[in-house]
């Protein structure tokens, strides 16, 4: 099924100057860059988005370092995009995350992760929302 997905690299990805080689994989993957921007999260919307951690120890930790410096966030689709990204990602912890995946190459801490992506269609859809407008996911056509 076409899905879209949230996909947002983290400030250490951005300043690590990771950008590109990470697009390049989802790119060559196939899939399709619907949404792009690179901004700063103000501290609301940091704590909006990741509200379901708002109990958590780590939380506070957590939203501090998501607004430290700007992020780039993105709209992804393609088949079953939802879960593919998820796998290219790996997992949360990137000592556990296997080699190949985009947290196994680039990170070691579980709080310098590189990267954030949906983990299910109503996150997705409620993490788009709270990011773009309507009017900044592009339909084109792209090439098989
Ligand atoms: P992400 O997949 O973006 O969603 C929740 C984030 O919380 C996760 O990446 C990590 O960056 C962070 N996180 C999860 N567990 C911990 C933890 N035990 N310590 C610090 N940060 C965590």
């Amino acid at each position: 099924m076409m899905e879209k997905s949230f996909v947002m690299m983290k400030p250490d990805a951005v300043a690590r100057r990771l950008m590109g080689k990470i697009l390049t994989r989802f790119e060559e993957k196939g899939l399709q860059l619907k949404a792009i921007k690179l901004m700063t999260i103000s501290e609301d919307l940091a704590k909006e988005h990741y509200g379901e951690h708002s109990e958590k120890p780590f939380f506070n930790d957590l939203v501090d370092y998501i607004i430290s410096g700007p992020v780039l966030a993105m709209v992804i689709e393609g088949d079953d995009a939802i879960s593919l990204i998820r796998k290219m990602v790996g997992a949360t912890n990137p000592q556990e995350a296997e080699l190949g995946t985009i947290r196994g190459d680039y990170g070691i801490q579980t709080g310098r992760n590189i990267i954030h992506a949906s983990d299910a269609p109503e996150s997705a859809e409620r993490e788009i929302g709270l990011f773009f407008n309507e009017d900044e996911i592009v339909d084109y056509d792209m090439v098989d």
